[in-house]
């Protein structure tokens, strides 16, 4: 188009200049290079259309082989997916296999009569703990969460506690599994944030302690005492003296998890109160949980749970029940194994199993904190906690 408009221009233009008869040839010739200029135009023209068309083909062609490679990344990021799904279940198979394994059927006859008789007598004292205990505490753990390692330090055992009560922010750090001095940190942030023990305070028992089980209660360290077979020492924390003491009949004859051989009574606190973790020689490395009135320094009630000793490295109590953890010899994923309900308000059907975080743990106590709502654990000298994923009991 401009093409055309230039040369009609220029032939005016020189037919103006130059006069009519005048040199008709330069005219001419300027007529013809004008066209020539004209014809490489249209070309040129012709040539980006051509090249617009083949990129757009090209652009396009490009497009679907994009959308093929998508499709494809989605095919394998499914199958890596279906892959990894069926190597947890595979695991989950192998596990159940090593768990089935160990348990065979007894073979006992057994009067039929006295134990219906027995059964009677404990259902009914159970009844009469349940309504005792009577809380509006109805959760139970369905996962964990995430993990924080709040701090590395002191020996590969040991014990690092809260009190759960409303008033209390300290944290008590015990380090090793026989010792005297408990340190005292204003909160979980100067913990967290001191390097060393300079920003703590130190408290001396009278009594060193024995293992890792020990647990802080309304202002008092509860504490199995060294040297004596099931001693429980109660020690008030602010007056720095001991306020009472109590014998755990039956406990401190063993060590309560096969993969820390040091804990011969693990204390425990829930919504519902202090409760002592131990085995009784005549329950077959079962576990025995005991609740412990805590002002009268008594058992209320003891149950002889399902939950094995073989293979568990710790456990805790939480809305009445007993979560016990296992794991492998050397170390390993730990998960809960076993829940025992004293409320028998969790079904077996609905037991879950509960994996913790990947990663190589070796637990020597785990604390359910009632009021936080997590987990407070020692793991190998790191201080970690762990959230809860928790539902209702049905
Ligand atoms: C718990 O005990 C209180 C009285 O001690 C009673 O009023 C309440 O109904 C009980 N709750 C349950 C769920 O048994
Ligand atoms: C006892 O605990 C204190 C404070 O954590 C520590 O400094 C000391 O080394 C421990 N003693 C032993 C024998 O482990
Ligand atoms: C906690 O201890 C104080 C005394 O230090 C006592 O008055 C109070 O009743 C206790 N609370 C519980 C829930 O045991
Ligand atoms: C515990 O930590 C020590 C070093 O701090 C390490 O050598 C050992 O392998 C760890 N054990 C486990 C079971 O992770």
């Amino acid at each position: 188009m401009a093409a055309v408009q230039l040369r009609f221009l220029l032939i005016s233009f020189f037919t103006s200049i130059v006069g009519e008869a005048q040199d008709v040839e330069l005219i001419h010739y300027v007529d013809r290079r004008i066209v020539l200029i004209e014809n490489r135009l249209n070309k040129c023209n012709q040539d980006i259309i051509d090249y617009v068309q083949e990129f757009r083909e090209f652009s396009k062609k490009m497009m679907s082989r994009l959308e093929g490679f998508n499709i494809l990344k989605t095919e394998l990021k499914n199958d890596v997916d279906h892959l990894l799904t069926r190597v947890e279940r595979a695991q989950r198979d192998i596990d159940y296999f090593e768990v089935t394994k160990e348990s065979p059927t007894p073979c006992v006859e057994v009067d039929e009569d006295l134990v219906q008789q027995q059964f009677m007598e404990q259902e009914e004292s159970k009844n009469k703990v349940k309504l005792m205990l009577n809380a509006s505490c109805s959760n139970m753990i369905s996962g964990i969460k995430s993990l924080k390692v709040v701090k590395k330090s002191g020996d590969a055992h040991g014990s690092w506690l809260k009190d759960p009560g409303k008033n209390y922010q300290k944290i008590y750090f015990l380090t090793g599994t026989k010792n005297k001095t408990v340190l005292e940190f204003a909160n979980i942030r100067t913990f967290s944030e001191s390097g060393e023990k300079r920003s703590a305070r130190k408290v001396t028992l009278p009594f060193p302690w024995h293992g890792t089980g020990h647990a802080v209660y309304n202002g008092s360290l509860f504490y199995h005492r060294f040297g004596s077979l099931n001693e429980i020492i109660k020690f008030d924390l602010q007056k720095k003296n001991v306020i009472d003491k109590m014998l755990l009949p039956g406990a401190g004859e063993t060590f309560v998890y096969d993969l820390h051989p040091s804990t011969k009574i693990d204390l425990a606190v829930d919504e519902l109160g202090l409760w002592a973790i131990h085995v009784e020689p005549s329950a077959g490395r079962k576990l025995t949980i005991s609740k412990i009135n805590h002002e009268a320094m008594a058992v209320d009630y003891s149950w002889e749970t399902s939950c094995k000793s073989q293979n568990a490295e710790a456990a805790f109590m939480m809305c009445g029940a007993l979560y016990v953890v296992y794991n492998s010899p050397g170390g390993g994923t730990a998960r809960i194994e076993c829940i025992y309900d004293t409320l028998d308000a969790i079904s077996p059907q609905e037991i879950p199993r509960i994996h913790f975080p990947k990663r190589q743990t070796s637990h020597s106590m785990i604390h359910y904190d009632p009021r936080e709502k997590q987990l407070f654990a020692w793991d190998n000298g790191s201080q970690v906690i762990y959230k809860l994923l928790t539902n209702q009991k049905s």
